[in-house]
């Protein structure tokens, strides 16, 4: 099960990892929180169910997610991926799901949670940005991380260059986490990430080629 709101670029990326055999599962539907979505076109072109729950027409977040939380039911996902899913869940919500949903945010957590992380990586000055998959808990854009990818700034990058790279190394690194999931090498244990049954004190670090 993915859930998407936007250009469905990681989408994309987890749908090939599975035609090629990288992942061994498959897509049970994805879901979108916004008409217009480019994912759901991604989905229908690759034949994937695509539902649409559109968050306006709720009165209230704990209403959509009540919702939301039904429509995943209806597939009985084992996983459930936030591929650019800009929505802050509720904690019944991440509670229900908790131990089987994957998140990928644009940064290296804990730094930059939220939006315009490539812009306020830049005018921060870090010299390292990135992106990190982690399981989803209560914070956000802060559970317990699986995997980063690392990306370094070069001097006078934009926020465009910066976000393109990165997003190059989320379309590796989401379907890897998502693979080890998948073949139940991955698991949420007593709140830490473990790989093969070793626990992952701290995220597996990945680099640019
Ligand atoms: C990705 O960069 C993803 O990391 C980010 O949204 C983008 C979605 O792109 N997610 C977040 O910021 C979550 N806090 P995509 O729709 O092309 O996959």
């Amino acid at each position: 099960m993915v859930l998407v709101s936007g250009r469905g670029s990681n989408l994309q990326a987890l749908m090939e990892a599975i035609q090629r055999g990288v992942i061994h599962g498959r897509i049970a539907a994805v879901i979108a929180n916004r008409p217009g979505a480019h994912a759901l076109e991604r989905a229908r072109r690759a034949g994937v169910t695509e539902r649409l729950l559109d968050h306006r027409v709720f009165a209230s977040r704990e209403a959509f997610d009540r919702a939301l939380a039904a429509l995943i039911d209806e597939y009985a996902p084992h996983l459930v991926v936030m591929a650019g899913f800009m929505r802050i869940l509720t904690p019944a919500f991440i509670a229900r799901f908790r131990g089987r949903m994957l998140n990928i945010h644009p940064s290296l957590l804990p730094a930059f949670p939220g939006l315009n992380t490539h812009q306020r990586a830049i005018a921060a000055g870090v010299s390292e940005h990135g992106a990190t998959v982690h399981f989803v808990t209560d914070e956000v854009d802060g559970g317990p991380p699986v995997v980063q990818a690392r990306v370094a700034v070069r001097p006078g990058e934009s926020p465009e260059t910066l976000a393109a790279r990165v997003l190059a190394q989320e379309h590796q690194i989401f379907p890897e986490a998502v693979a080890w999931f998948c073949s139940g090498r991955l698991q949420l244990v007593d709140g830490l990430p473990q790989l093969d049954g070793r626990p992952l004190e701290r995220p597996l670090q990945r680099t640019e080629d």
